[in-house]
């Protein structure tokens, strides 16, 4: 029998159309991704934050354990935003063990949220000892979801050590920095906005907007269908010449508007409340690997844009194939063997919705 001596969680990213998961391990000298892998689903299981299919969810994820290899049984799962709520409070100082019980009345006081339906977990952000008050950051989502995680890991003989909020997973890799900047997650439907001024969240958003909104206007533009102008984007594209390519490219500069219309507009928020303007741009997911993106934000903002890295994370993160698309599960494998985010949050940050 053979003992891994190193301790490692599977962090997982429920995505649009694939499961991603990446197995993270904690050995002396820092941490290393071990494996990577990902199932795509063969039909939809999940929408909007609900579980649609769970028996043929849970074959995936057997699936998926068998062709990656993983070798450990804990994960910690990334929640999308979609059914998922979270606030900062302020309470006044409390000892620890009255604090959940006060969370819960202060939610369902203000909020229009029955109480009981919703799981919901905890963070101090900070105690002001002068003023007597807390900042506390509270996320929560119906029991019910909760409760149907659980299960389908438990009936896999896996255990789920920790559900956290996606924002989490993603400010989970990022260093602490002393400038402004936006992030920008773009996914397959859905483009995620993380503003930041030094070590605090000022701004975070869901954009309508994501890799399918390309391939929508490739396929429309060639007359083929999804399936193929998807191959189009991300293989074909690059080495394209000639007049289809001209067409694609226009047709997508007058998408990448609409991105660019709704990044203007939070920089204008983000203006409004930290007096700053931001000095870079950072981009993580799959859609912002679309030919021409970072070229296009560079040039119509004026700044810097890079792809977030993953080499101040992990040791080995040149052996990570497409970080871009795995950043979350790795975020979320983070937070798995106990990593704390650095940043701070915005009191006034509201974010996401929950209806149970
Ligand atoms: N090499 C590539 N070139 C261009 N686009 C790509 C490439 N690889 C993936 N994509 C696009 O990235 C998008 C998926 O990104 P990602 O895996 O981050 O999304 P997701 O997490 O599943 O979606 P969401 O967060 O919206 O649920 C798809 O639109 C896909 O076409
Ligand atoms: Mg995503």
């Amino acid at each position: 029998m053979r003992f891994n001596k190193y301790k490692s969680v599977i962090g997982i990213d429920f995505g649009t159309y694939a499961i991603k998961a990446v197995e993270l391990e904690s050995r002396g000298d820092g941490l290393y991704v071990k494996n990577v892998g990902s199932a795509y689903y063969t039909e939809k299981v999940i929408e909007d934050g609900e579980f649609l299919n769970v028996p043929l969810l849970t074959e995936f994820i057997s699936n998926l354990w068998e062709d990656s290899k993983f070798e450990s049984k804990e994960v910690a799962i990334s929640w999308k935003s979609e059914n998922e709520f979270t606030r900062v409070l302020t309470l006044p100082i409390l000892p620890d063990k009255e604090i959940y019980e006060a969370v819960r009345l202060e939610i369902s006081s203000r909020y229009d949220v029955d109480v009981d339906l919703v799981a919901f977990d905890y963070a101090i952000l900070d105690k002001n000892e002068n003023n007597q008050e807390m900042k506390i950051l509270v996320a929560g989502i119906p029991k019910e979801s909760a409760s149907t995680v659980y299960n389908i890991f438990k009936e896999l003989n896996l255990k789920l050590k920790v559900l956290e909020p996606e924002f989490i997973c993603q400010i989970n890799l990022l260093k602490p920095s002393e400038d402004s900047f936006i992030l920008l997650n773009i996914g397959a439907r859905t483009t995620m906005l993380y503003m930041s001024k030094g070590n605090l969240i000022n701004v975070i958003r869901a954009l309508r907007f994501g890799g399918d909104n390309a391939t929508d206007v490739i396929s429309s533009t060639l007359n083929v269908s999804f399936e193929e102008a998807e191959r189009w984007k991300k293989e074909r594209f690059e080495q394209e010449v000639g007049y289809s390519k001209i067409m694609v490219s226009d047709a997508l500069l007058n998408n990448f508007l609409i991105l660019l219309r709704e990044i203007n507009r939070s920089i204008d928020y983000f203006y409004q409340l930290t007096y700053t303007y931001p000095n870079r741009v950072v981009l993580d997911g799959g859609g912002s690997l679309v030919v021409g993106l970072r070229e296009y934000i560079n040039r119509e903002l004026g700044l810097l844009v890079d792809l977030l890295s993953l080499n101040s994370i992990v040791k080995n993160s040149e052996d990570i194939p497409d970080p871009n698309l795995y950043s979350i599960a790795l975020g979320a494998a983070l937070s798995g063997i106990g990593y704390k985010c650095l940043y701070k949050f915005f009191d006034n940050l509201e974010f996401g919705r929950i209806s149970v």
